[in-house]
């Protein structure tokens, strides 16, 4: 039996502007997904997914995960007409919109081939196994995802538009802090959303140029921020980029909720986190007393919510 780990993530700058090849802030979280594979006589695929999950997730994206695992194995070069196998699934990352659960059950799988069939991949092959997984997901991937997956910690990422490799710079926070994610329950398609904004691009390319020049001089200040661990200036640039997010409309009512409830708590900074349009929201809550009070809120309201930190 072969096994492997992808963690979660959350972005903390940068969805949607960083497939068009400007830099994103990317976070893993300390969830992970577990995957293990097994060999079968039989030459078929044997999918188990015991994962905990937002209700309907597994469902919506059942097509999807089936198509990845296939490219994944055939980027590996297993066939599954020759070597049936069992996939298994598991870990404490919750499968859900917004926090890498499909980049990093992509890169555990990856991670368990390599394993299995003694592959020799090293990060760099593993992470393009990942994102050959993820094409199945996302149809254009940045690649941020798979690579927060891969790696870990906290990631300077920016896409080669040209097809070369990707710029990853691991950066470094003097200390982590808490952040809560909350869950608005919707389960959003990223395929759609990120054609629904290139459509849009495309019919008011003055209104996103503007719009990206705003975003790109937002994350050069985001890093200095946060490597100087300048709190209140990470929290102001997170509502500055949420703003800009509202503007290319990948926010939704149940994600301003969760916004506006965490920032009248006192959140520092809080935005939508991934794809948008349901999914996830993470807010910045230094210190365990925040924390604690915007995630019981949050809670109370019915919503799936966790505590973790960032610049681990
Ligand atoms: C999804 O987690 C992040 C997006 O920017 C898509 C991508 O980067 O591929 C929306």
């Amino acid at each position: 039996m072969g096994s492997g780990l992808g963690y979660g993530k959350v972005i903390l700058f940068g969805e949607h502007f960083v497939v068009y090849g400007l830099p994103a802030i990317v976070s893993a979280i300390g969830s992970k997904t577990t995957a293990s594979v097994k060999r079968l006589e039989i030459p078929e695929l044997h999918l188990i997914d015991d994962r905990p999950e937002i209700p309907g997730y597994k469902k919506e994206k059942m097509e999807e995960q089936r198509k990845s695992i296939k490219n994944i194995l055939r980027f590996c070069g297993i066939n599954l007409e020759e070597q049936g196998l069992e996939v298994e699934f598991n870990g404490d990352l919750v499968a859900a919109s917004g926090i890498g659960a499909s980049a990093a059950s992509c890169t555990g799988l990856a991670e368990a081939l390599n394993d299995e069939f003694k592959l020799g991949f090293d990060k760099e092959k593993i992470n393009a196994a990942a994102f050959e997984g993820e094409k199945a997901y996302h149809g254009n991937p940045s690649g941020i995802d798979n690579t927060a997956a891969t790696y870990g910690g906290l990631i300077w990422f920016k896409r080669n538009l040209n097809e070369g490799p990707n710029i990853m710079e691991k950066l470094k926070m003097k200390e982590p802090t808490e952040i809560v994610i909350a869950n608005t329950g919707v389960t959003a398609s990223t395929t759609k959303v990120v054609a629904d904004v290139r459509r849009q691009r495309e019919k008011q390319p003055e209104k996103f140029d503007k719009i990206f020049k705003k975003y790109d001089r937002m994350v050069v200040e985001a890093r200095a921020a946060l490597l100087g661990n300048k709190l209140e200036k990470v929290g102001k640039l997170m509502n500055e980029n949420q703003e800009l997010l509202r503007q290319i409309e990948v926010s939704s009512p149940e994600l301003e909720n969760l916004i506006n409830t965490s920032s009248n708590l006192g959140a520092l900074g809080a935005k939508l986190t991934g794809t948008g349009k349901g999914g996830n929201m993470i807010a910045l809550t230094p210190g365990k007393e925040l924390q604690e009070k915007v995630y019981n809120k949050l809670l109370k309201q019915g919503y799936s919510v966790w505590k973790t930190l960032i610049g681990v």
